[in-house]
């Protein structure tokens, strides 16, 4: 059915598949965060995306397939694991990295002998990757994505966090696509399949929605941590996803010590707010502390920390405190999320 009356500014899906085509970049929604995406087979596309993001031209990409890709394609052999996760998280927040076919540019994994490979939910970036893959005469159609952020930077959750991210470029330098906001919040997580014929793995390289303990129970192992010769995973750094605003994660006792100790000293000029993010927001108010009161529930803090983060990131504020959330399974990937926020500051 035509669209009538669609605005200039609102890409199709056609326009935004014909853009990839043509090597350009378009920014789409999946349902983890949104992704900045290439053509996977053009090593020209990828170098505007590492241009882009300002991100080392040695950190890989994943690859965005639709749901009916051949896997085959990209890889130069399917192991029987990841078969079994295929069928049971496609399309959902998995990626697998697993050994590169020969023809498929390195650029896209940083010149390594692997390739990260997702196919994602989200209805929007399902069809956009539909039309990329119908338009290609040659190859498969893949889309390297990373998520649509500068490097180092918090992931963006909602089209209008792309666009002040990248708000240097014009639509025609980087289309991007609306899909409303990412429902998982958080980036997919990565099992590195690459190396099983050398007996290592599988590997965690980073965890998220889909937890390890569910992996490793329909694998029958349990998954191991990366080891200094695991692939490079750039979300693996110690510091990243972080706000500009400090950021600080600590246990509640010690929070309530320094909100308290900031309301004494500086809030009475009332320009220096802080935003203390708590499970429980206590009775007292104290000036020039700010309470927000987070989810107990792990998914819905995860879908709700990046929005969160930027909004406290508006420059409002001289320091963010999160409360530490309890270290169990559940809170896994959010907790590894914000430790990694808390030490870029460090
Ligand atoms: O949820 C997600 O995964 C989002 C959405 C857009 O799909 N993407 C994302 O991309 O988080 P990015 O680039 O921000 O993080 C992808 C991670 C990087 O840390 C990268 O190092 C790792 O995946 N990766 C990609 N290909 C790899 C490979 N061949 N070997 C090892 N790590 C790889
Ligand atoms: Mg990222």
């Amino acid at each position: 059915m035509p669209i009538l009356n669609a605005p200039d500014s609102v890409p199709t899906v056609q326009q935004a598949a014909r853009r990839l085509a043509d090597g350009g970049l378009v920014a789409f929604p999946t349902e983890t965060v949104y992704g900045l995406g290439g053509d996977a087979e053009n090593p020209d596309a990828i170098a505007r995306i590492y241009a882009a993001k300002g991100r080392p031209a040695d950190h890989p990409v994943i690859v965005h397939v639709a749901p009916q890709a051949n896997i085959d394609y990209w890889v130069r052999s399917v192991p029987k694991e990841a078969r079994i996760l295929i069928k049971a998280f496609w399309p959902g927040p998995l990626t697998l990295i697993l050994p590169r076919a020969a023809h498929i540019p390195p650029a896209v994994s940083g010149g390594q002998d692997s390739v990260g490979l997702r196919c994602p939910s989200h209805p929007v970036a399902q069809a956009l990757l539909c039309e990329f893959a119908r338009l290609k005469p040659h190859g498969e159609g893949g889309v390297a994505a990373p998520s649509a952020n500068k490097f180092g930077q918090v992931s963006p959750t909602r089209a209008s966090h792309v666009r002040a991210e990248f708000s240097e470029l014009g639509p025609e330098q980087l289309m991007v696509l609306e899909g409303g906001q990412s429902d998982v919040g958080i980036e997919s997580t990565i099992v590195d399949l690459s190396r099983l014929d050398q007996g290592v793995g599988p590997v965690l390289l980073r965890p998220g929605h889909i937890s390890a303990a569910h992996i490793g129970q329909l694998l029958g192992v349990e998954l191991s941590r990366p080891d200094t010769a695991a692939p490079r995973v750039s979300g693996s750094l110690k510091a990243h996803y972080a706000p500009r605003t400090p950021l600080a994660l600590l246990p509640l006792d010690v929070l309530l010590q320094q909100a308290q100790e900031h309301s004494r000293v500086g809030a009475h000029d009332g320009k220096q707010r802080i935003a203390a993010v708590v499970f429980q927001a206590p009775d007292t108010l104290l000036a020039g502390v700010d309470w927000i009161a987070a989810s107990a529930d792990p998914q819905v803090y995860a879908r709700n920390l990046y929005a969160l983060l930027r909004r406290l990131d508006d420059g409002r504020y001289t320091r963010i405190l999160l409360e530490q959330p309890p270290q169990e399974a559940a809170w896994q990937a959010v907790n590894d999320r914000i430790g990694r926020a808390a030490a870029a500051f460090n």
